[in-house]
């Protein structure tokens, strides 16, 4: 049990139709940062983050690259977390919308909102902005007001969802949560879209293939955005989330153009189910380059690879902290990037903690001095460095991270300034000048304890080099900022071993090697559209079986655990016209009937298989052969030079349906 006070926040989910440049990059710092320094004020703090996998996008670049969607969307999300971790966010949970248990959230919502009577069949042709995954309000033939592409005509069967029921108690709810929608210039924005009146929203698509299900419903599948706002509840518990006590979510931080989903379509949806909402929508400016905004279809990408390469992850976290007004738009340029480097860690916080340690090494022993009475000048700094924790801390909360940055770099400059006009390296060695020595340097190792600190969220690596050099136990980040007071360095305390921090480096140098790895990385095919290792499925219902090979690639336990195999019974059997080799399946996997196809029309008589126990990967992505939509696959052996299918059974036992073969 605890009893800690729970904070619940969001990154938006990535597209995996490509792959991160520093604008996502954004996104998740902000979040990975409030996630650090709430941690830090005592709270039980879970993020998430994750991938968006569905939507007719995918499914083109899974085409292109030649490959099943769940091959595209696997390699792209691997590529995702990957990222993550070469850039410290520590993610609780990293959501997938092809989870299992994420499908059976959707589907849980939806059955919400249809029972309350908020959801409705109809038809609907719109223009679609196939990029934006949204029905535009243009005439045939014009392109998307929002992205400026295309559009194109799509008349469809739809299940509505009624959001024109909803302008008054959203409108209510905003009035009664002036928070709710941050930045003021968003939330006026979002008011004057939901006043002007909402219309009724189609939430299912039979035009698209690649997406979730309605159970029952097939073909229809559900619309992205329905699909992946629904991750933030999957993400904490799904139809079981007062279990986990993470939701309502504290606040999902969303750049601004998906405010309106995230402020009007997810609260609706919410309200629909009769869920509680949550507290605060957060829309972040984006990132520019060359006043425009950085993105992959306009070409004018910075990944953070090489960035982290060859600065460091702490240098991208600062500058996209620092430089950037928390709630505008901010410009990328390289030159910027370097000269932060250069100015603020390498000259600043490297530099005074580098030379802090050398000189108490020099004059204390390699232990923190014990200060003698506090002059004024001294004094001075310990009033600035007090006051800092307040304010940083307020700001943090405010989410002003730039703010808070400056502030705590206008300490490091005072800081350095009180050490020129102090000179503790010309005192001589008489008791006074050694206590005099002795009290600067504590102070001023006091002042780098405290800025060490406050800047942990933002500059996790280097900040934990530095708590060790200052012989400091633990992390930065175990500290309660709640408990941070000046005069809390204990003298004597014997100093780390000290570690490169941020070591100088020349600016032209240093943008030549970044461009020139962003350049290779360009011309580099995306991970899922280089060529993908043969796969050896007795897979029926999918691919042909293949031949074995003769060293299979080694798995781990953990690539064996996300195939979810159940056992299932067949329930009906038929043959399908034109398909001599399939037979269309219906199976009781115990949470639900599954339609399946296999490929064993051959080899089995329909009637005969009624009531038979088979296993069946339960959370294979749904495609359809010959027409028919097949939701999972049948295991069977591959016999023989032609590849006979022979079922998995269980002869032994009667095993209960829905039990999970590992
Ligand atoms: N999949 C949707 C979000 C679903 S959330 C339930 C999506 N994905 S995205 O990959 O296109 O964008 C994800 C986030 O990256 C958004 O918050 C978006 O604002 C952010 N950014 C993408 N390009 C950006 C910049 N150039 N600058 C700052 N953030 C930007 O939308």
């Amino acid at each position: 049990m605890t009893d800690k006070r729970k904070y619940y926040l969001t990154t938006p989910i990535y597209y995996t139709n490509g792959l991160p440049h520093i604008g996502h990059t954004y996104s998740t710092i902000v979040c990975d940062t409030v996630r650090r320094y709430k941690r830090m004020r005592g709270y039980d703090v879970v993020m998430t983050t994750g991938t968006d996998e569905h939507g007719v996008n995918v499914e083109r670049s899974a085409k292109k690259a030649g490959v099943p969607e769940s091959e595209f969307v696997a390699k792209m999300a691997a590529e995702w977390r990957a990222l993550w971790d070469e850039l410290g966010v520590q993610g609780d949970e990293f959501i997938r919308t092809t989870d299992l248990k994420h499908a059976h959230t959707v589907q849980w919502l939806f059955k919400q909102c249809r029972e309350n009577g908020f959801v409705y069949p109809g038809h609907y042709t719109g223009q679609y902005c196939i990029y934006d995954n949204a029905y535009v309000d243009v005439k045939p033939g014009e392109n998307c007001p929002d992205c400026g592409r295309s559009t194109e005509t799509v008349t469809e069967a739809n299940y509505f969802f009624k959001l024109s029921a909803f302008q008054k108690p959203l409108l209510q709810w905003y009035a009664k949560h002036p928070d709710f929608i941050q930045p003021e210039a968003r939330r006026n924005e979002v008011l004057s879209f939901v006043e002007g009146g909402l219309r009724d929203l189609s939430i299912t698509r039979t035009t698209i293939r690649w997406g979730i299900p309605v159970p029952g419903e097939e073909p229809h599948v559900f619309y992205v955005w329905f699909d992946a706002l629904t991750a933030y509840l999957s993400a904490v518990g799904g139809p079981q989330y007062e279990k986990t006590g993470f939701w309502p979510a504290d606040v999902h931080l969303v750049g601004k153009e998906i405010i309106r989903f995230h402020a009007v379509y997810w609260p609706a949806f919410l309200m629909a189910a009769g869920l509680p909402l949550p507290k605060q929508i957060w829309a972040h400016g984006w990132l520019l380059m060359d006043s425009t905004k950085m993105s992959k279809s306009l070409g004018n990408v910075v990944r953070p690879r090489p960035i982290v390469h060859v600065l460091g992850m702490d240098a991208l976290r600062y500058y996209l902290l620092r430089e950037t007004v928390f709630g505008q738009d901010g410009n990328f340029s390289y030159d910027a990037l370097v000269q932060r480097y250069n100015s603020d860690l390498a000259n600043g916080l490297g530099n005074l903690a580098s030379r802090t340690a050398a000189m108490i090494e020099k004059n204390s022993g390699g232990k923190i001095p014990k200060p003698a009475a506090l002059q004024p000048s001294d004094s001075a700094l310990a009033t600035q460095a007090q006051a800092a924790i307040g304010d940083v801390v307020e700001q943090y909360d405010n989410l002003a991270f730039s703010r808070a940055l400056e502030q705590i770099w206008s300490l490091i400059a005072a800081t350095d300034k009180y050490l020129t006009t102090e000179h503790p390296w010309s005192l001589g060695e008489s008791d006074a000048d050694q206590q005099r020595r002795a009290t600067i340097l504590w102070t001023t190792a006091e002042v780098l304890r405290i800025a060490t600190a406050l800047t942990h969220p933002v500059l996790p690596e280097s900040t934990t080099k530095v708590w060790s050099l200052l012989g400091q136990p633990g992390q930065p980040g175990s500290i309660a900022l709640d408990n941070l007071r000046w005069g809390q360095l204990v003298p004597g305390t014997p100093l780390g071993k000290s570690q490169a921090l941020f070591p100088r480096i020349e600016k032209a140098e240093a943008i030549e090697r970044m461009e020139s790895m962003e350049n290779e990385a360009q011309k580099q095919p995306s991970p899922a559209v280089a060529p993908m290792p043969a796969s050896t499925p007795a897979a029926i219902g999918t691919a042909a079986a293949a031949a074995p090979q003769a060293t299979p690639e080694k798995i781990g336990i953990e690539d064996f655990a996300k195939v979810e195999m159940r056992v299932g019974q067949i329930k009906t059997a038929e043959r399908i016209v034109g398909a001599d080799k399939l037979l269309k399946l219906t199976v009781d996997i115990g949470t639900e009937i599954r339609q399946i196809c296999a490929g064993i029309a051959q080899y089995y008589e329909p009637e005969k298989l009624i009531g038979r126990k088979v296993a069946v990967v339960v959370n294979l992505a749904p495609r359809k052969l010959r027409g028919v939509e097949s939701n999972g696959m049948i295991v069977a052996a591959s016999v023989g030079p032609e590849g006979r299918p022979v079922l998995a059974g269980f002869p032994d036992e009667d095993v209960e349906i829905g039990a999970r073969l590992k």
